[in-house]
Formats: structure tokens, sequence, C-alpha cells
């Protein structure tokens, strides 16, 4: 059986791959989670999981405890998602992305190479797959996609801190001949994204009747994907994919933020009035919920303008190819946030209400 090390397992789209790896392989896969635990991670997302894993709390950082992880559980694959993820957070802590984002990821880079060189040739079958961002090609005008040929150019300290690791993966590839893959992956959005990022935020203000802060005049774009497709291309280029090679993923689903927003509101109303066992969710009155919430607000800085990925090169060569359609995906991720509003309370029981105040205070 192949042993997976899967860092950052405890956030949002690391949580729904070992779901996923689950529910596909079932006892036929052996799972070991590295996570620090930060205020993205939190084992309530794992709940369910944790008799089937080991998870270990702990840093990518941590040279010590990651050759140990190597040795004691002999890691076939690693799977690295831990990061710091948040632009808007990059703009206020560069440094801490730097140290995780960078470091972190070339301290797992040398513990897997260490690890798996045996006689100067490197263990049969292992791999490395670090899952980067389309943000990594920075920002498009009106029209054009990201192939996996645009140049490196990003203009936020996270995507910087992300282009950064992109190039020590493609430099070990190179140098030491090690056996590593990226994929540069369209925003994610899904069950257990912590509720900073724009649909989770957009789903909890709703419902407690808060306004929507929409950066700028709303018209930036983004190219949304359903998680569990992420999740899939994640799985199919670790297996099937060729060594040292980048693999874009993308949903071809690129709307204006404002766009998003809207349907959003559309869904949730149009939810609450056929479904009156919903309203238990609600700290407002149903006819607070409206376009009067939306309320555009100072730009992030350097805000890009568009992100839109072309896929086709993991679709021609892998036979990937997002599955959920946004219309369907959008409504299957609201209806997990009105179902799981325990979950949402848990996660933001830590520093989120100070984050909130600090970045959300007009
Ligand atoms: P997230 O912020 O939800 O989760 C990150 C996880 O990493 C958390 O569980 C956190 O505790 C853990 N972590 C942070 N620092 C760590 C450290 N030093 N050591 C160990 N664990 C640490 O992020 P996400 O949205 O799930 O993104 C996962 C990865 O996918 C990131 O690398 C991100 O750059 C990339 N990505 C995200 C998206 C998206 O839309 N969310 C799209 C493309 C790529
Ligand atoms: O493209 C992939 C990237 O997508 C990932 O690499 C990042 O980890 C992930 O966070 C995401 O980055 P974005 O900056 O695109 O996602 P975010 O949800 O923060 O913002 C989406 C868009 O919505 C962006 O144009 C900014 C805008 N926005 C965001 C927030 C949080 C708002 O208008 N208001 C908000 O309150």
């Amino acid at each position: 059986m192949k042993t997976y090390l899967v860092t950052g397992g405890a956030g949002f789209i690391g949580a729904n791959f070992v779901k996923y790896m689950l529910s596909k392989n079932g006892s036929g896969v052996s799972l070991v989670v590295l996570d620090k635990l930060t205020y993205a991670g939190n084992l309530k997302t794992l709940e369910t999981e944790l008799t089937d894993i080991k998870f270990i709390r702990g840093d990518i950082c941590d040279a010590k405890l990651v050759s140990e992880v190597f040795t004691n559980y002999g890691i076939d694959f690693v799977v690295n998602f831990a990061a710091e993820s948040h632009v808007d957070r990059s703009i206020e802590n560069p440094q801490l992305f730097l140290q995780t984002n960078i470091l972190g990821t070339q301290n797992l880079l040398d513990c897997a190479m260490k690890s798996w060189m045996i006689d100067q040739m490197y263990k049969k079958d292992v791999r490395f797959l670090q899952v980067s961002t389309d943000e990594v090609y920075g920002s498009l005008g009106d029209v054009g996609y990201f192939s996996e040929k645009t140049p490196l150019n990003p203009r936020s300290p996270y995507a910087a801190s992300k282009s950064s690791a992109d190039l020590f993966v493609q430099a070990y590839v190179e140098t030491y001949q090690f056996p590593a893959l990226i994929t540069r992956c369209s925003n994610n959005y899904g069950p257990y994204h912590f509720p900073e990022k724009l649909i989770p935020l957009i789903i909890k203000n709703i419902l407690e009747g808060k306004q929507l802060p929409v950066y700028g005049d709303g018209t930036n774009v983004r190219d949304w994907l359903y998680v569990e497709d992420h999740c899939k291309a994640i799985d199919v280029v670790l297996h099937n994919g060729r060594v040292g090679e980048v693999y874009n993923v993308g949903g071809h689903n690129e709307r204006k933020n404002v766009e998003i927003v809207k349907i959003t509101i559309d869904h949730i109303k149009n939810l609450m009035e056929n479904n009156p066992e919903y309203h238990r969710v609600l700290k407002t009155e149903l006819s607070n919920i409206n376009y009067d919430l939306i309320k555009f607000v100072k730009d992030r800085k350097g805000h890009d303008k568009r992100y839109a990925v072309d896929p086709t090169k993991i679709t021609t060569e892998l036979s990937w190819y997002p599955e959920t359609k946004f219309e369907d995906g959008i409504v299957k991720t609201i209806k997990w946030y009105l179902e799981n509003q325990k979950w949402v309370e848990d996660v933001v029981s830590r520093d989120y209400q100070d984050y909130y105040n600090k970045m959300y205070l007009w």
C-alpha cells in the first residue's frame, strides 16, 4: 500500500483531498497528514477521518520533524498543500509567506530527497506534487488565458512566495533529477472553505444580514472550480503526470466578483423560500436578503484584474476535465454551509473577529 504525506491536510483543499482519497480508495490507501493548525487549519474538518489517517501537528519548516515523518512512515508520495494562502493577509504580513511557502517547501524537498535517495538513486515510484496556483502568472487583460508557458509574473507577496516555491521545485528537478510535478489551479470553492475568502465570507455575512464587501467596482474576474474537481486533478497528475512538468487546472468558469455575490444572494434567498427548515440558521429577516447588502469598498492593493486558466494540457494528456458545473457546485456549497453552521462557528472562534474588524472596518 502506498503512503501519502499530505501537508496542510487540515485546510480547505487538503482536507477535501483527504476525504476524496479515502472515499475513492477506502482502506487501500495510507495517509499521513502534517499540519501546523494555523488559524486556517482545523481538526474539526477532519473529525470523521481521524481514525483512518495518521495526523501529526507540526510545521513543514521543521527539518527534524519532517525527516522523522519520512523515516517513521515510509512516505511514497508528498502532496504539499501547506501554505499561507490568503492574498489580503500577505499584503499585511509578507514575511510569514516567505517562511512557510518558500522555506517550508524547500525543507520538504530536501527531506524528501534525502529520504528517497539510496546509493545515488531515487527509490522506485516516489513522487512530490507541489500544489501551486494560477496567481503565479499575474493578471490578465480582458482576453487570453494562462497556459503553462505563460511567464511567471507574480504581483502580490502571496503570489511571489508561491512562484518562488515553484522555482525551487523546478530547480530540484533540474539539479537533482528530483521526481516532482506542479499543478497550478484557479480559484476553488466548496465545503470547508475558511470564511475569509470571497464565497464563504459572503455566505456567512448574508446569513447574518451583514454588508457584503466587494473590492473596487466588483469587475475583477476569477475562474471558479469546485474543490473536488481540483482534488481529482491532483490525484491524476500525481500518478499519471510527467515528472518535471507543470499542469494548469481550471474550470473555464470566469465570473466577475459582483456576479458571484449576486448569484450567492439569489440562491440563498431561493433556498430559504423553498426550505423553511433553513430559516433556523438565519440571523436576520429573510426580507433583508437582497442586493442592498452589497457594499463596494476600498480596492485590494495591486488587485489582479482577471485570472483565466487554459487547462488543455491536463485535459488532452490526462483526460481530466471539470465535472461539476458551477450552477450545481454553488448550490451544493451553499447547502453545505446552511447545514454545517456549527463548523463555521468552530473555525471562527479563534482570531477571526479581530481579523474581520481590522480588514473590514470602513
Ligand atoms: P488553507 O489556508 O485553507 O489551508 C492551508 C493549510 O496549511 C492549513 O491547514 C494550515 O494550518 C496549514 N499550514 C499553514 N502553514 C503551515 C506550516 N508551516 N506547516 C504545516 N502546515 C501549515 O489553504 P487552501 O485554500 O486549502 O490552499 C491549499 C494550497 O492550495 C495552498 O498551497 C494554496 O496556495 C493552493 N491553492 C489554493 C487555491 C484556492 O482557491 N484556495 C487555488 C489554487 C491553489
Ligand atoms: O487563483 C487561485 C487563488 O485563489 C489561490 O491561490 C488563493 O490561495 C486563493 O485565496 C484565491 O485567491 P483570490 O485572491 O482570488 O481569492 P479571494 O477569495 O480572496 O478573492 C476572490 C476575489 O474577490 C478577488 O478578486 C478579491 C475579491 N474579494 C475578496 C474578499 C475576501 C472581495 O471583493 N471582497 C472580499 O471581502
